[in-house]
């Protein structure tokens, strides 16, 4: 008899954005004349920049030679894509990350998921709550958690986000050994400073903890003395894991491209205690479970950081970023309370209610999707998320009917 993996058994019903999809499908099926605004999940609506076209088209002819056909890849990315990460992202803000710590891949989802197999199922995991689902998710599945109850799952350390903090999570009170962070947060919108950052590096060395920061939205910070990268962070690189990906800067939801930096000195332990690099673990799992992202794509990526390409994904970011300041200028004069838009695409807001009630008003009274809070746990509750990923166009008419829908 083949018996399942009973942690699927704990999860919640189905992932979150899948759950809004459906209620959001059904909606159009019984009201197929309204017409319906997007602003849930945080995916991209505009065209590729064109920098990336044009390689992309220049790789895919290349595919075509048989002299310059190419077949698997590296399955940690080819240089030239590692390389330009390493000037670029990291030595260009004084993070010393070189081309060989960083595995390239087809999702931040996939590693920010993936990372946990490398760790023990007795270990202390904390996470904030709201939450990205997928950090918590996966640690049900690894077997981490026990039952869900009153809204948690038994044997997670949730780290509180709430207005009382600025949605910045102070340390937990009890030992962990294992961190998720991520800024600008996903789904409040929330900003770390450097020196907030500096007392979680500091407890992760003097814990021997690692924290597992994720970057995704760092293209949306507009705030210079912000920290981009944990790696700006003296010290990060013992105990930090960072992910990042083109998905929200260079609107690669659909093509897939992203990254993970392992520094070659973050260390975890074995059972005797001995310190045990985490680059070599990766990389083994990388080696064993992928096989790397496509070539076009790796060129397309990599023109993200030729001259033009910085400036077209400055444009694409600073487009999204116009949205989130009329709904940041909207919320404000219908009185609620929000946080984020400011270095991020996405806005927090306080809707005074159960946040799926709100939910269904948005949708019903103003055809408006929004992601409800709740949705990304207890400290959500009462919550909407709104995502400035839309055109200009569409945000402003989402706006005017949630106004009319408010008023
Ligand atoms: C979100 O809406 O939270 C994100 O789009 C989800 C993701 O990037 O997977």
């Amino acid at each position: 008899m083949l018996t399942i993996n009973e942690n699927y058994l704990k999860l919640q019903a189905s992932y979150l954005f899948s759950d809004i999809a459906k209620r959001v499908a059904s909606f159009q099926e019984k009201n197929p004349q309204r017409d319906v605004i997007k602003l849930g999940i945080g995916d991209v609506t505009k065209g590729l920049p064109q920098a990336c076209v044009t390689a992309f088209h220049k790789a895919v002819d290349e595919m075509a030679e048989d002299a310059t056909f190419r077949g698997y890849g590296p399955e940690q990315g080819y240089d030239f894509l590692r390389e330009a990460i390493a000037v670029n992202d990291f030595q260009a803000r004084r993070a010393g990350i070189s081309a060989d710590e960083i595995f390239v891949s087809d999702g931040a989802k996939c590693d920010t998921g993936n990372i946990q197999e490398l760790f023990t199922t007795d270990i202390k995991v904390a996470i904030p709550d709201p939450v990205y689902p997928v950090y918590l998710d996966t640690n049900v599945m690894a077997g981490r958690t026990g039952a869900f109850a009153d809204g948690r799952y038994k044997g997670v350390v949730y780290l509180d986000s709430t207005r009382e903090n600025n949605f910045v999570p102070a340390l937990p009170t009890e030992d962990v050994d294992l961190i998720y962070l991520c800024f600008p947060n996903n789904p409040t919108g929330s900003t770390i400073t450097k020196e907030e950052l500096e007392v979680w590096v500091d407890y992760a060395r003097e814990n021997k903890a690692i924290i597992l920061f994720d970057a995704a939205y760092e293209a949306f910070i507009r705030d210079d003395s912000l920290p981009k990268s944990i790696y700006e962070i003296e010290g990060a690189k013992e105990v930090a894991i960072e992910f990042r990906s083109f998905s929200k800067n260079a609107g690669f939801t659909g093509t897939r491209c992203a990254y993970t930096v392992v520094p070659i000195e973050c260390m975890a332990y074995d059972s005797h205690s001995k310190r045990q690099a985490i680059h070599p673990l990766w990389n083994r799992r990388h080696c064993t479970k992928f096989n790397g992202v496509s070539y076009p794509v790796q060129r397309a990526a990599e023109a993200v950081y030729s001259e033009e390409g910085k400036s077209e994904v400055r444009q694409l970011a600073d487009y999204y970023m116009k949205n989130a300041d009329l709904v940041r200028k909207e919320i404000g004069v219908l009185g609620y309370d929000y946080v984020g838009g400011e270095n991020s695409p996405y806005i927090w807001i306080d809707g005074k209610r159960n946040s799926w009630d709100f939910f269904d008003m948005l949708l019903d009274q103003a055809g408006v999707v929004c992601t409800p809070g709740a949705g990304f746990g207890k400290c959500g509750e009462g919550y909407i998320r709104i995502s400035a990923f839309n055109s200009y166009e569409n945000v402003e008419r989402a706006m005017a009917r949630i106004r009319d829908a408010l008023a």
